[in-house]
């Protein structure tokens, strides 16, 4: 077994394994390609793989938080291994790999995410539980019904926003997303990365809600192939309540089921009850859990 940076070329087989070990992601091969030969910018993002025979059983990334206000705050992230090849110290290695890295930045203060039955590997590291997301899908065969549309309300595309207000907006509805640490520090920058230039963003799917000219709600579609993954939806906080954010992920589901989209996935904090209820009504059960563990590493 050896530890290596992946490259480009890894894309195929990195997707192969996170099927395995995380099915209800959505990251195709395209993306994973991109997102390795060009890494977000200012996060000095590093991709490992554990390598075994030539063959790819394990994956982590490790690099430095840029969206929030924390200073040298950190992330281990999708630190996994092959089922068939676990207990052999590809892991531990992937880890070691990963913190390396990160000491090298001067980050201490590290968040990775963990499976329950990964939950001692973790705390044996120095990570504690801090809150749970949990997995959720939605088979969209059909997809949910139509809703009415208020008045004052206009659906539209994404593609019809200009990029910079909907980035105003996106920043505004995620201030008080629920998170570890305060996701304050978005740059457009790092958003024309993440959201508006990704490779996997289906423009025509992702749906803003307007009243007049304000961005109200919307609700985003990331593809691979068939699957897609609801990267976000949100409501601005002056239109809530009107449940503008289930009308703009309902649209946003029809025009993805209609464009060839067959099941879609999403992760919600434990803590998010108004989005846990709108995805619960529009019929997704839920899939896996994952726990959000933070270390001091010294
Ligand atoms: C967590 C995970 C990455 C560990 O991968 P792994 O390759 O099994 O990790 P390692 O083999 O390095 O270490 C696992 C344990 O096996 C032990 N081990 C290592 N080599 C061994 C061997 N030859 N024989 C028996 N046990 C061995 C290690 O000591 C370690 O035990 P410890 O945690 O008590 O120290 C893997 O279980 C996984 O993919 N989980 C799902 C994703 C996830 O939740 N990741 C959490 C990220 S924090």
């Amino acid at each position: 077994m050896r530890i290596r940076s992946a490259v480009p070329d890894d894309a195929s087989a990195v997707v192969a394994l996170r099927a395995v070990v995380y099915p209800y992601l959505v990251r195709g091969v395209a993306s994973t390609r991109q997102m390795i030969a060009e890494p977000p910018p200012g996060e000095q993002w590093v991709p490992f793989v554990a390598e075994v025979n030539g063959q790819v059983v394990g994956w982590a990334s490790a690099y430095r938080s840029i969206t929030t206000s924390e200073p040298d705050f950190g992330e281990i992230s999708l630190l996994h291994v092959h089922p068939d090849h676990r207990r052999r110290g590809a892991g531990d290695a992937l880890f070691g790999a990963a913190r390396q890295h990160l000491d090298q930045l001067g980050i201490r203060r590290v968040r990775a995410w963990a499976l329950a039955d990964s939950l001692d590997f973790a705390r044996k590291r120095g990570f504690e539980p801090t809150r749970e997301a949990r997995y959720s899908a939605l088979p969209l065969d059909p997809p949910p019904p139509g809703e009415p549309v208020p008045d004052d309300v206009r659906l539209v595309t994404v593609t019809d926003l200009d990029d910079r207000r909907f980035y105003e907006a996106h920043i505004a509805a995620s201030a008080d997303e629920p998170g570890d640490v305060p996701a304050d520090a978005i740059s457009y920058e790092t958003w024309r990365y993440e959201v508006w230039d990704h490779v996997a963003l289906d423009k025509v799917a992702s749906t803003a809600a307007l009243v007049g000219s304000d961005v109200a709600a919307f609700s985003l579609v990331k593809r691979d192939g068939a699957r897609m993954w609801s990267d976000m939806t949100a409501t601005m906080p002056q239109h809530r309540g009107r449940g503008l954010a289930r009308l703009a992920k309902v649209t946003a589901l029809r025009r993805a089921a209609e464009r060839g989209v067959t099941v879609a996935y999403t992760s919600n904090a434990e803590s998010n009850a108004p989005m846990l209820a709108i995805n619960e009504r529009l019929g997704y059960r839920p899939v896996a859990t994952q726990f959000a563990c933070l270390a001091t590493l010294g």
